[in-house]
C-alpha cells in the first residue's frame, strides 16, 4: 500500500500554517458581514449543521478544502467504501458502512456477497427479536422474556447502551440491562430484581476472547442456573433458551456452550466501535422492535452517502474533520467536547470516546512512520445544561481552546410545561445562548455598562472566539440517531486521513491486558511473581493483599 501523504509537506499545510501564525480571531467582526450563517451552514440528512461560529474564514475553509484534496481524502474514502483493506496493520477491509447497505445493493469484497451476508443475518436477528418480543421465546421454565441482559465491553456494550438510552421512548419490547465491567459489582447491580425465569442473556464479544466478557458471562450463567434450579427447574437446556451470543469467532461460541443455532454473526471488516449496526445491536431490536431498528440503518445509511458523494465543501462530515484539524493542529486545541442538549444522549459523549480515540489515538502511520503533528484530541463531555453548572466556567474563560459541539432536537419526547412556560424552550434558550456567549463574549465596556465595580471588571469578561458547531435535528427519532453516529464515524475518518494513520486497529490496548494476566497470580498472593515485579507495583499489590480483609 501507498504511504499516506504526509499533511505537513502540503501547499494547503503551508497555506494554513501562515494563516496560523498572524491568526486573530473575530467572530463579533467577521458577522458584522451579513450572510455568514447562510454561508457556513450545511445540511445532511435531518441535520442542520451551522459551522458559522467556528474559528473558520473563507480562506480557511478553502484551504482545509485544498488539504484534503492534497491528502488524497476522496481517493481513501473511496477505498474504504469499495472494501480495500485500509486497516493495513490487520489486513482487512473496513466496511461498517456495508452494514446498512439497502438489501438490493451490490458489494462484493474478497469473494464475499457483503449484501447478502449482512441481509442475512439481520433477518435472522429479526426473527428472533420477533419471537421474544411476541412472547413466542419461552425461558426454561415456560415463562416469556420480561429482561434482556446483554454481556460485552467497549464496542459490544457502549454502542448498544448509548443507543438503547437514546431511544429510551420507542422502547416498545422487553427491558435491557447491561453487564460491561468486569468490577463484579456491575454484574450484581445489574442482575439485581432479575427473575433467571424471564431473563435472556446476550454475550456480545466480536473475538469471545474478552476478558470481561467471558467472566461476566460465566458469573451471569451461574446465576442462572443457580436461579432456575432453585425454581424446581431440573432439564438441561437452560443456557439453550437463555443464552444467545453475537460474535465473528462463532466456533468459540459453541465452545461456551451456546448452540450456534442461536448464535448472531459479524465480520471482521467491522471494527468493534463501528458494530452498533450490526447484530452487536440485538439489544436495541428486541427492545425497539425491526421496523425501528430498520429507521436506525436508514440514517446512518444517509449520512454514507452524504458522506460519500457530497462535494468536500458542502460536506459535513469532511468539514468537521478538517475544523478538527485546524483547531488542533494550528490552533492547539487539545480536547473536544460534545455537548448534546437531549437528557437521551447522555451516554453519547462515553460512546464517541472510544470511537473518536481508540480510532486516532495512534502516533505512528500505517506505513510503520511516525505521525509528523499531533493526533487525537480527547473527546469528552456531558448533556447540557447539567454541564453549564460544572465544566463550561473553563470552556468560557479558561485558557485552553476547547472547540465545542452543541447538539439539539427542535422536538422533544415530552412536551412538559411549568405554568405556561414550555420546559423544552426554555431549555433550547440556553442551547442558543452558550453558543453565543462562546463566540461572542463580553468586552469590559460591557461589564463596566452593567455597573459593575471596576475591581471585578477582568473577573465578568468572557473573551469569546470560543469555537462551536451547532447540529440541529428535528427529533431524536432512530433515524437521527443513525445519522449522528454514522456523521462521527466519517469524522474520524477523515481526521485519520489526514494523520495518515490507521482508524481501524487498537493494539494500544494490548500491553495493559497482557500484563493484567501476568499480575494475576500476584495478585493471588504468588510471592514469586510479586517479586518479580517493579518497586511501585510490588509495594501496591502488597498493600493490597494486607488491606484485604
Ligand atoms: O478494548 C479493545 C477492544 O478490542 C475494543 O476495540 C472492542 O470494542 C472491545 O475490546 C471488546 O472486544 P470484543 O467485542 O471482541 O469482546
Amino acid at each position: 500500500m501507498e504511504s499516506p501523504v504526509d499533511p505537513t509537506s502540503t501547499a494547503a499545510w503551508q497555506k494554513l500554517q501562515a494563516i496560523a501564525d498572524s491568526f486573530e480571531p473575530d467572530l463579533r467582526g467577521w458577522f458584522t458581514e451579513p450572510g455568514r450563517a447562510e454561508a457556513l451552514t450545511r445540511q445532511a440528512g435531518d441535520l442542520w449543521v451551522d459551522l458559522s461560529k467556528n474559528l473558520v474564514t473563507d480562506e480557511i475553509l478553502t484551504a482545509l478544502v485544498e488539504l484534503a484534496e492534497q491528502v488524497r481524502l476522496p481517493e481513501r474514502r473511496e477505498a474504504m467504501f469499495s472494501g480495500e483493506h485500509i486497516n493495513v496493520t490487520e489486513d482487512r477491509a473496513v466496511l461498517h458502512t456495508a452494514l446498512r447497505l439497502p438489501k438490493d445493493a451490490l458489494l462484493e469484497v474478497d469473494g464475499q456477497d457483503v449484501v447478502a451476508d449482512v441481509h442475512e443475518v439481520l433477518e435472522r436477528v429479526y426473527a428472533f427479536a420477533d419471537r421474544v418480543r411476541s412472547g413466542d421465546w419461552k425461558g426454561a421454565t415456560g415463562k416469556t422474556i420480561e429482561t434482556v441482559v446483554n454481556i460485552g465491553i467497549g464496542g459490544s456494550d457502549l454502542g448498544p447502551v448509548m443507543a438503547y438510552e437514546a431511544l429510551a421512548n420507542y422502547v416498545d419490547g422487553p427491558q435491557c440491562r447491561f453487564i460491561s465491567n468486569i468490577d463484579p459489582t456491575d454484574a450484581a447491580e445489574s442482575l439485581k430484581g432479575l427473575d433467571p425465569e424471564t431473563t435472556l442473556v446476550i454475550v456480545a464479544s466480536k473475538t469471545f476472547t474478552t476478558l470481561e466478557t467471558l467472566t461476566n458471562a460465566r458469573l451471569v450463567r451461574s446465576w442462572l442456573l443457580d436461579g432456575l434450579k432453585e425454581a424446581g427447574y431440573e432439564g438441561d437446556d437452560a443456557v439453550a433458551r437463555h443464552f444467545v451470543a453475537v460474535s465473528t469467532a462463532l466456533d468459540k461460541v459453541a465452545d461456551f456452550g451456546i448452540d450456534p443455532a442461536n448464535a448472531f454473526g459479524f465480520w471482521d471488516w467491522v471494527g468493534g466501535r463501528y458494530s452498533v449496526d450490526s447484530a452487536i445491536g440485538t439489544s436495541l431490536v428486541v427492545a425497539i422492535g425491526p421496523e425501528k431498528f430498520d429507521e436506525f440503518l436508514a440514517g446512518f445509511h444517509a449520512m454514507d452517502v452524504h458522506f460519500r458523494t457530497a462535494e468536500l465543501r458542502d460536506n459535513v462530515p469532511a468539514l468537521m474533520g478538517l475544523l478538527n484539524i485546524w483547531h488542533v493542529n494550528f490552533l492547539g486545541a487539545a480536547t473536544h467536547a460534545v455537548l448534546p442538549y437531549s437528557q437521551y444522549l447522555h451516554r453519547f459523549a462515553a460512546y464517541l470516546q472510544q470511537l473518536t480515540m481508540e480510532s486516532n489515538g495512534k502516533s505512528v502511520r500505517y506505513d510503520a512512520e511516525p505521525v509528523t503533528t499531533s493526533t487525537g484530541e480527547v473527546f469528552w463531555g456531558e448533556p447540557g445544561t447539567n454541564g453549564q453548572h460544572a465544566f463550561y466556567q473553563l470552556i468560557h474563560q479558561g485558557t485552553q481552546l476547547i472547540p465545542a459541539d452543541f447538539i439539539a432536537v427542535a422536538n422533544p419526547a415530552h412536551a412538559l410545561k411549568d405554568g405556561d412556560t414550555d420546559v423544552h424552550a426554555l431549555f433550547m434558550a440556553n442551547f442558543f445562548a452558550q453558543t453565543q456567549a462562546l463566540a461572542f463574549g463580553k468586552t469590559a465596556e460591557e461589564v463596566r455598562a452593567e455597573g459593575t465595580a471596576e475591581e471585578i471588571v477582568p473577573a465578568r469578561v468572557f473573551a469569546g472566539n470560543k469555537p462551536t458547531t451547532s447540529i440541529l435535528a428535528p427529533e431524536l427519532s432512530p433515524a437521527v440517531l443513525g445519522q449522528l453516529i454514522a456523521l462521527y464515524e466519517h469524522i474520524t475518518f477523515v481526521q485519520g486521513v489526514v494523520w495518515g494513520i490507521d482508524s481501524f486497529d487498537q493494539w494500544g490496548v494490548e500491553l495493559g491486558k497482557q500484563l493484567a494476566k501476568a499480575l494475576t497470580p500476584a495478585v493471588a498472593g504468588d510471592r514469586e511473581v510479586l517479586d518479580d515485579q517493579d518497586e511501585s507495583t510490588k509495594a501496591l499489590i502488597s498493600r493490597y493483599l494486607q488491606l484485604r480483609s
